[in-house]
């Protein structure tokens, strides 16, 4: 196993990893998802004594389970908390972070506000992880281009169509895939475009990396001549009272038969839970070039690796 280079540290944007962070997380990945797979167990699991706390804002099936099982067969433990019991207003974000940086060794976190994770991590001596905001959700984009490298290798000049809302998981692929020399586009809907700001960092982070960001109104046009063909629900956790009104704004946006036939050798992504039958039809989601089930796994392969880097000794 490679020497730690992340220890101590927080993940809470996608652009906190360099590229080259980002490529020794990719090649530790690949190395505990093989022995995993070959052996379900770790033979010198990195860490033993070492806890983790899930605080949850908002429901999860994949990260939860993902960070869970990791700390697990990595030989340590994860603590899973309820909004009624941390961030729900009992105490202040700043006391939860004393209290648990003197309890355990890492926190991760899935909070409404980005602001909260980020008062988190300024608060606590322990490393910080994002497991979902309404801004940003960086596990996933780091476990997706890990799914993206398996296929395709370098990443540099890899295209990656998103078609939907300019949403969290759109701007962690974002700045992640300029970081890595990427070109990212996005589909959207008049109105349902991404946060300025975001796109602003990403773009400084593209001129650096020889990456690029690219805007469209039309779905069609975004995913011709793309290697990765991504979607995501149209209504985001906390947005549910505008889910009509989505609907009908992203009817066109619709990831189906029709639209991936226009990149023939695009792979689909999508980060999940899925819709089936509104951004994305049940034969894509099923279908031969799909990888999304192939994404959802690595969010454990590629968490184990951000955990052994940020913790292990
Ligand atoms: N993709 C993802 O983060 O899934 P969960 O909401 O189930 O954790
Ligand atoms: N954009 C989605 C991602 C879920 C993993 C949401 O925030 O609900």
């Amino acid at each position: 196993m490679t020497t730690p280079t992340l220890r101590g540290r927080d993940l809470i944007s996608a652009a906190d990893l360099s590229a080259d962070e980002i490529t020794r997380l990719f090649a530790l990945a690949t190395e505990l998802k093989a022995e995993y797979r070959a052996e379900r167990r770790h033979a010198n699991p990195p860490l033993e004594r070492k806890t983790l706390a899930m605080l949850f804002q908002k429901p999860s099936l994949r990260t939860r389970v993902t960070f869970e099982a990791g700390m697990t067969q990595l030989g340590g433990h994860a603590i899973y908390l309820t909004e009624s019991v941390v961030l729900g207003g009992r105490e202040t974000v700043g006391d939860v972070a004393r209290n648990l940086e003197g309890f355990v060794d890492a926190i991760m976190a899935r909070t409404g506000p980005h602001e909260v994770v980020v008062e988190l991590a300024a608060r606590a001596s322990i490393p910080v992880i994002n497991g979902l905001t309404i801004r940003e959700h960086p596990c996933q984009a780091l476990a997706d281009l890990f799914t993206v490298y398996e296929h395709f290798g370098d990443l540099r000049g890899v295209v990656l169509s998103f078609v939907g809302d300019g949403n969290n998981v759109y701007h962690s692929l974002a700045l992640m895939g300029a970081t890595l020399g990427m070109e990212v586009r996005l589909a959207h809907p008049v109105g349902y475009g991404p946060n300025e700001r975001i796109v602003a960092r990403a773009r400084e982070i593209a001129a650096q990396a020889g990456g690029r960001l690219v805007f469209t109104g039309d779905p069609r046009e975004a995913v011709e001549g793309a290697h990765v063909i991504y979607t995501d629900a149209w209504t985001s956790m906390g947005q549910e009272a505008e889910a009509e009104e989505r609907r009908d704004a992203f009817a066109r946006y619709q990831v189906n038969a029709d639209l991936v036939t226009i990149s023939p050798e695009a792979v689909v992504m999508h980060c999940l839970p899925a819709h089936r039958g509104e951004e994305i039809t049940s034969d894509v989601m099923d279908g031969p070039r799909s990888v999304i089930f192939d994404q959802s796994e690595n969010r454990l392969h590629a968490q184990k690796a951000l955990l052994v880097e940020l913790l292990a000794r």
